[in-house]
C-alpha cells in the first residue's frame, strides 16, 4: 500500500476527480501548515465522507507496478519491512504444517515477496504465483525464483483446475479488485482450487468502513468473506489480524528511527492480541478448509 500522501493523491486520480489548481494549492498549504498528527485525522474524515466510486483497478495496478521496491505493492520500505516480518511469523505455522512437496498458489502475488518467502520457509514446496503482466515482470527480476512458477492472469478469471493446491494463499490482492462482483468471483475461484485437505489462507484488508477500504481497496467486509466461504462449504479455522491501523499512517509516514518504529509497531501488535475484536487490525487473517480436512 502506498504512503499517506500518495494515497491522498491517488484517491483523487483514480476517482476521476480532476485536480483543480485551487485544490492543489489547498493541499500544499495543508501539508505545510498541518503536522502529520493532524493530517491523519483529516485524511480519515475526508476518506469517510468521500463517496465510494468504482474505477479501473487493473489500470491502477498496471501503473503502480513501475513504483520502486515494495512501494509497488505496499507502503514504503521501512514500514513494509515490519509488515513482512509479521506476515512471515503468521505464515510460518501454516507452511510448516503442509505435506511434503506441497503445491501452493499465491493469488495476486505482486512483485513476488511472499512467494519468495514461502520458498525460503520450505525447500520442498512449489509455488504458482499469479498477477498482471506488469507485476509478474517485476517479480521475475528478483533472484531465487526457480521454485516459483509465475503466471500472468486476472484473478477474477484465473483457475488452474479444481482442488489442486494444498495451500491457496493471498495477501492484499482480493481487496485490490475493486469491482465487488469480480472480487466475489475471484474468491469463489480461489476456494475451488483448494484440495480436499487444502487450506485457503487470506491476509487481506477486508473492511467496510471507507477509511480502511479506501482506494485502491474494495469495500468488502470480513463477514462478507466468511459467509461467502461458508456458502461454498468451507469452515473458518482461524481468524485474527495484524497491523494496528490507528498507528499505521503515523508509522508509515514518520521519519523516526527504524528501531523506534519497530517498537511502536510491536506495541500495536500486542494491542491487537489484547483487544476483543479484530476491528483494530488492518489486515485480517482468515483460514478456511473443507470439513473433510482435520481442523
Ligand atoms: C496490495 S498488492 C499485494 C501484492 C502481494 N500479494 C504482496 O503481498 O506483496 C495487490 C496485488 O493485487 C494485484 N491485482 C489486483 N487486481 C488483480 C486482478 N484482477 N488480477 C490479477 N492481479 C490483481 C495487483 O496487481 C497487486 O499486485
Amino acid at each position: 500500500m502506498q504512503s499517506f500522501e500518495d494515497n491522498l493523491q491517488h484517491r483523487c486520480e483514480i476517482t476521476d476527480v480532476q485536480s483543480s489548481e485551487f485544490r492543489d494549492r489547498f493541499k500544499a498549504w495543508l501539508k505545510s501548515k498541518l503536522p502529520l498528527p493532524l493530517r491523519i485525522p483529516l485524511g480519515i474524515a475526508l476518506a469517510t465522507l468521500r463517496p465510494y466510486r468504482t474505477y479501473d483497478s487493473l489500470a491502477y495496478w498496471q501503473q503502480r507496478a513501475s513504483w520502486s521496491g515494495e512501494r509497488a505493492v505496499m507502503w514504503n520500505e521501512p514500514y513494509a519491512c515490519l509488515v513482512r516480518e509479521r506476515q512471515r511469523e503468521i505464515l510460518q505455522p501454516f507452511v510448516q504444517a503442509l505435506p511434503r512437496e506441497a503445491r501452493v498458489l499465491d493469488i495476486g502475488c505482486g512483485i513476488g515477496v511472499v512467494a519468495r518467502m514461502l520458498t525460503e520457509m520450505r525447500r520442498d514446496i512449489a509455488v504458482d504465483a499469479v498477477d498482471i503482466p506488469e507485476m509478474i515482470q517485476r517479480a521475475k527480476e528478483y533472484p531465487n525464483n526457480h521454485r516459483i512458477n509465475y503466471m500472468v492472469g486476472d484473478i477474477r478469471e484465473f483457475c488452474a483446475g479444481e482442488s489442486v493446491y494444498d495451500l491457496v494463499f493471498s495477501s492484499a490482492a482480493y481487496c485490490a479488485t475493486r469491482d465487488i462482483s469480480g472480487l466475489r468471483r475471484a474468491l469463489e475461484l480461489g476456494l475451488a482450487m483448494a484440495g480436499d485437505r487444502g487450506i485457503v489462507l487470506l491476509m487481506d484488508p477486508f473492511h467496510r468502513w471507507k477509511y480502511l477500504a479506501h482506494p485502491p481497496r474494495a469495500r468488502f467486509g470480513v463477514n462478507d468473506v466468511i459467509s461467502l466461504a461458508q456458502d461454498y462449504g468451507f469452515h473458518l479455522t482461524h481468524r485474527h489480524g495484524f497491523i494496528f491501523w490507528p498507528f499505521r499512517d503515523w508509522l508509515a509516514e514518520s521519519d523516526m528511527e527504524q528501531a523506534r518504529r519497530r517498537q511502536y509497531f510491536l506495541i500495536g501488535e500486542r494491542l491487537i492480541a489484547l483487544l476483543p475484536t479484530d476491528f483494530w487490525a488492518d489486515y485480517k487473517v482468515l483460514a478456511f478448509r473443507r470439513p473433510t480436512g482435520d481442523v
